[in-house]
């Protein structure tokens, strides 16, 4: 059998939430006999043989202060996270979250940067998942750093540069470790419904004459988006070039404003201006409404199997097999055919299997 992944969270927002209660939501559905090949919003039930249930969180980092100091199991439910609460038994974890780095330990000699990492290597985590606000580029950075030190693997779910930083990733490929990035893309996100339907456009001849994306929620990361929503601007229009739209026409509002009563939904309204044959008008109009967390949760449990898979097959750097997840992946532009996204995933899982009885290979040990 598999062994569960270690994982270790910065940040323990409503990502966090969505992730940690929709992992007993599927074993619950196991216990009642539910296929796992049938589980619904699932597109991966097993990526190197770990099942969607197969988390095992063993550390965490906040600077709240209803989290800090509080059993993980508790701080994930605490405000202002409003995931909802699923109706699941959700087990205690024996930790409780430990204090983040703040802008001053982001220097690595720096007393906190040292505990954080302290904490990671004690925890055996193989993975830390940076979950925090967008806009904090220094914490992405100082966080990446503080896995690399550790010898954990590095997912960033945030626009933030990170496995797009040549430095960054240089360093992690060095040192023998995956670091996959940057943004995840929502599972049924905005993005991906924006891009198909402009792609639409195109693939049939329509001329693109104006698009716009507006999104609204009630959760912090609306909140937050506010004011800091520029490197999410970018990531969104960097998502939609992937599969060469042009976006020169298309203005995109990460948070056109915070609507407490919605909760952890999100609203998003997309239009679309056209011109069909001989320049007569086309348009469409579309909301979407999703359960914003668990659209990140429904695809980060694929990034964090990516990540741990590819660390205990010895594969370093960017894993190909994670670019469809991700709104601005490292390299930038298609880089990546489907071909290529399948033989990745292909290649570590044979390589995981491979090594089936040793579960936590170590990366290589610093010289
Ligand atoms: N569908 C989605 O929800 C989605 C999609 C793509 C990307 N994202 C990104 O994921 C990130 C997390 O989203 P969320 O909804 O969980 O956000 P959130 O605001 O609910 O959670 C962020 C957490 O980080 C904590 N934090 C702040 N500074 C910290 C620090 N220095 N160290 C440790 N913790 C710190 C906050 O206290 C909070 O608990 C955001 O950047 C968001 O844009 C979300």
């Amino acid at each position: 059998m598999t062994a569960p992944i270690r994982l270790a969270t910065a940040g323990v927002g409503n990502n966090i939430s969505a992730l940690f209660q929709g992992m007993e939501f599927y074993r619950k559905l196991s216990a009642q006999g539910h296929p796992e090949n049938g589980f619904p919003g699932v597109k991966n039930a097993r990526i190197g043989g770990i099942g969607v249930s197969d988390l095992e969180f063993v550390a965490a980092f906040d600077l709240h202060e209803n989290k800090v100091g509080h059993p993980f199991h508790e701080a994930v439910l605490a405000e202002p996270n409003n995931y909802p609460l699923l109706d699941v038994p959700l087990p205690e974890c024996p930790f409780t979250v430990q204090p983040g780095l703040t802008p001053d330990d982001a220097d690595p000699s720096s007393v906190g940067f040292k505990r954080v990492t302290e904490v990671l290597a004690e925890s055996g985590a193989e993975v830390l998942l940076y979950s925090l606000p967008t806009g904090l580029q220094w914490a992405a950075e100082a966080y990446a750093l503080a896995a690399l030190e550790a010898g954990v693997a590095f997912v960033n779910c945030t626009p933030e540069v990170a496995a797009r930083s040549e430095n960054l990733m240089s360093r992690f490929e060095a040192a023998g470790i995956p670091l996959v990035g940057d943004d995840l893309a929502s599972h049924l996100g905005a993005s991906v419904v924006h891009r198909a339907l402009l792609g639409l456009l195109s693939e049939r001849g329509l001329t693109l004459t104006s698009s716009y994306q507006l999104n609204l929620g009630g959760n912090e990361d609306f909140r937050n988006l506010r004011d800091q929503g520029a490197s999410k601007r970018q990531s969104k229009i960097n998502a939609l070039a992937q599969e060469g739209v042009d976006t020169s026409s298309v203005e995109i509002i990460p948070s056109a404003g915070f609507v407490s009563h919605l909760r952890d939904n999100k609203v998003a309204m997309l239009n679309i201006e056209g011109q069909g044959w001989a320049g007569t008008p086309v348009s469409i109009d579309l909301k979407l409404k999703v359960q914003d967390s668990s659209n990140a949760a429904g695809v980060i449990i694929d990034l964090v199997r990516i990540a741990a898979v590819a660390r205990r097959a010895g594969a370093a750097g960017f894993p190909a097999a994670a670019v469809r997840a991700l709104k601005s992946p490292y390299g930038g532009h298609p880089k990546y055919t489907g071909a290529d996204v399948a033989h990745s995933l292909r290649a570590l899982e044979e390589a995981v299997a491979r090594q089936a009885d040793t579960p936590h290979p170590g990366v290589p040990e610093k010289g």
